[in-house]
Order: structure tokens, then C-alpha cells, then sequence
């Protein structure tokens, strides 16, 4: 299992070199890999988003060992801040708070305020440890593409451009980390993630307030996202089997990522049964996205899991790459 993943001390020295060097770093976290580097190190992080392909505007999340390192990199801390690390750090969660004032405006996308989190995947840890500053890191996806759950996704998506990649084995939560804005009010919710709505304003005693145009901006909420090359469909599970149908009696190749598990007899079809509970359908996403994207078809439908909070973060990820998918500018 991911969790108890391990790294050598001899690939772990390599990774802190490497970072120290000004190179990059790809390394496992409970949710996704991350496309690290020494987040002081201006010239370091412009080769992120190099290699991402992705705009200067899109702010980086920075890594750290411990929730005690957060007066390093943000200031005027909320004690909301405080209570979320306390609950959930080192976790699948990210605060955006006010920059402390060496924050570089690459890392922010020039904003006032810096996204931070302390993961807790063991081998996420012992490189923050070992390298003792901030590692940002962004998914190690190309810009606007599918996320990597695995190293050989992410040597995949990057071959070369990467330095040196950490493996840990596959993510535990397979989707990206639950973004809440603690830097502005009350807090709000900016990216939904396998720690729920619910889960946050329990530990809080309050709700969550909406977003509105005050917040910072996190430009990975794009409506096009996390997007497979093949077009996908977004269809409801009454009508997938016919829809299926239909398009492969047109000649169309059909890949369909569904939840039921009986697989109807349709030449041409990839089908994939995926996982029935939330955890266990976010931990195969990506994958599963990647798997069906590698099959060449025509299509991609998606049958749609329930309109229900728990389902929350998913829907937010299949809807994003519905909108993107089929659209090979890269972003
Ligand atoms: O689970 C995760 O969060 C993964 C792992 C590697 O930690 N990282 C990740 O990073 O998903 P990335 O760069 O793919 O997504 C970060 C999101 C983007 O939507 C970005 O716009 C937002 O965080 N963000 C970063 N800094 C921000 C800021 N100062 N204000 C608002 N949003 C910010
Ligand atoms: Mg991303």
C-alpha cells in the first residue's frame, strides 16, 4: 500500500540534491504526484511551469514538513487556519493564507496570498524533512491535463523534463487536495476534495461562505480540467448502455467508464467497471481516465455518479474534464 511506501536514503539524498541543485523533483503525495522544487529558488520554479506548460498566472502550492513552518510563509494566520492544520495536516487539505513577504510572486501568480500544505504521504515527508524549506508543487500533469497517480504517469507526461522522480507507488486518494481560503473572512471552499464541505465546517463550528469575485483566484478551478484527448460524454446510467449502443452501430469506437458491472455485448467497446464508493472511485480515477485515453476511441462516456455531497469532489473532476476533453491546445 502507498502509505507505507518507503524511500532508499540513497534515492532520498538525490531527490534534496537535486531540489538543492535547482531542479525538479517529482514526488508521491496521498493525493496526486507532485512536480517539485525549492520554492526560494525563482529560477527553480520558472522551470516548473516550463515543464507544465502552464501559465505564470496559476499560483503553485507550497509543501511543507510541519503546520509550525507556517509562520515562514504566511502572515496575520486566522486561528480557522490553525484549527484546519490541527484537524487535518499533515492531509489532503490546502489553505490559501496571506504571503508572508519573501513569498516570490511566482509561486502566488501575484497575488497577496499563498496556497500551503503539510502532506502526509511518508515519502512526501521524508524529502520535506530531509530538504527542511518548501517544495512547491503542482499536479505533475501537463497544463490542464489528466493528473498522475503513479511514477510512470508522471514519466510519461514528462520523459526527460523531470530530474529525478521519487516512486511511492500508487496514491492513496487519487484526486488533488481540498483548497480552502482561510486568507480573506470567513473561510470558503475553492477546490472540493476527498475531505468534505461537511468535514471542514464540523472542525470550524461554522459553514463555509461561497466564494464570491473577494476571493482569491485558483485558476486549476478552470471549467476545462483534468482532461483526457479523447471527447467525453457525461451520460446519466439509464441511457449509457443504449448511448453505447447507438454510437458503435455509427462505427464509433466507444470507451465507457461505468459504474455498472454488466458490460454490454458491443464490438469496439473499452469498458471499464469503476469502483462503487467515492474513495475508491477517486483513488482509480486517473487511471482509469488514462487507461481508457490510451485506448484510441472516438468517445469517452462517463456514466454519472450521484448529485450527493459525498460524491462531490468527483462530479467537480468528471465535469472538468468533460469540458476539456477533445481540446489538444495543451492547456
Ligand atoms: O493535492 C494537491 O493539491 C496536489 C499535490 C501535489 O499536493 N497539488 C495540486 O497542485 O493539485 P496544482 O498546482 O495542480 O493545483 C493547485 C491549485 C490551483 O487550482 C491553483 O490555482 C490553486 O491551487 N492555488 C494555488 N495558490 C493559490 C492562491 N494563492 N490562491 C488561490 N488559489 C491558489
Ligand atoms: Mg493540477
Amino acid at each position: 500500500m502507498a502509505s507505507s511506501a518507503r524511500v532508499s536514503p540513497a534515492d532520498l539524498a538525490r531527490a534534496v540534491a537535486t531540489l538543492r541543485g535547482g531542479g525538479l523533483v517529482a514526488f508521491p503525495t496521498e493525493t496526486v504526484y507532485g512536480l517539485g522544487a525549492d520554492a526560494s529558488n525563482a529560477d527553480a520554479v520558472k522551470k516548473v511551469f516550463a515543464a507544465k506548460r502552464r501559465p505564470h498566472d496559476h499560483p503553485l502550492i507550497v509543501h511543507l514538513a510541519r503546520a509550525a513552518q507556517l509562520a515562514d510563509w504566511a502572515r496575520e494566520i486566522p486561528s480557522a487556519a490553525h484549527t484546519l492544520a490541527k484537524h487535518f495536516w499533515p492531509g489532503p487539505l490546502t489553505l490559501i493564507l496571506k504571503r508572508a513577504a519573501h513569498v516570490s510572486d511566482l509561486v502566488t501568480g501575484g497575488q497577496d496570498s499563498v496556497a500551503i500544505r503539510v502532506p502526509a504521504h511518508p515519502v512526501a515527508q521524508a524529502l520535506l524533512n530531509a530538504f527542511g524549506g518548501g517544495v512547491v508543487g503542482p499536479s505533475a500533469n501537463r497544463f490542464g491535463r489528466v493528473s498522475a497517480t503513479t511514477a510512470e504517469h508522471v514519466r510519461q507526461e514528462f520523459g526527460e523534463d523531470v530530474d529525478f522522480v521519487l516512486d511511492g507507488g500508487a496514491c492513496d486518494v487519487g484526486i488533488e487536495s481540498t483548497i480552502i481560503d482561510v486568507s480573506s473572512g470567513q473561510p470558503a471552499l475553492l477546490r472540493p476534495g476527498i475531505i468534505t464541505a461537511n468535514q471542514i465546517e464540523a472542525a470550524l463550528g461554522m459553514p463555509l461562505a461561497t466564494p464570491n469575485a473577494a476571493s482569491p483566484r485558483a485558476p486549476g478551478t478552470l471549467a476545462k480540467h483534468y482532461a483526457p484527448r479523447t471527447p467525453v460524454m457525461l451520460v446519466q446510467a439509464d441511457v449509457i448502455d443504449e448511448l453505447a449502443r447507438s454510437l458503435a452501430r455509427q462505427g464509433q469506437r466507444v470507451a465507457v467508464l461505468a459504474r455498472s458491472r454488466h458490460q454490454p455485448l458491443i464490438d469496439k467497446l473499452t469498458w471499464i467497471a469503476a469502483p462503487q464508493t467515492p474513495a475508491a472511485y477517486a483513488h482509480d480515477l486517473y487511471a482509469n481516465l488514462r487507461t481508457l485515453d490510451a485506448a484510441g476511441c472516438d468517445v469517452m462516456l462517463i456514466e454519472a455518479p450521484p448529485l450527493t455531497p459525498d460524491w462531490a469532489a468527483v462530479n467537480d473532476r468528471l465535469a472538468r474534464a468533460a469540458a476539456g476533453a477533445g481540446d489538444d491546445r495543451g492547456d
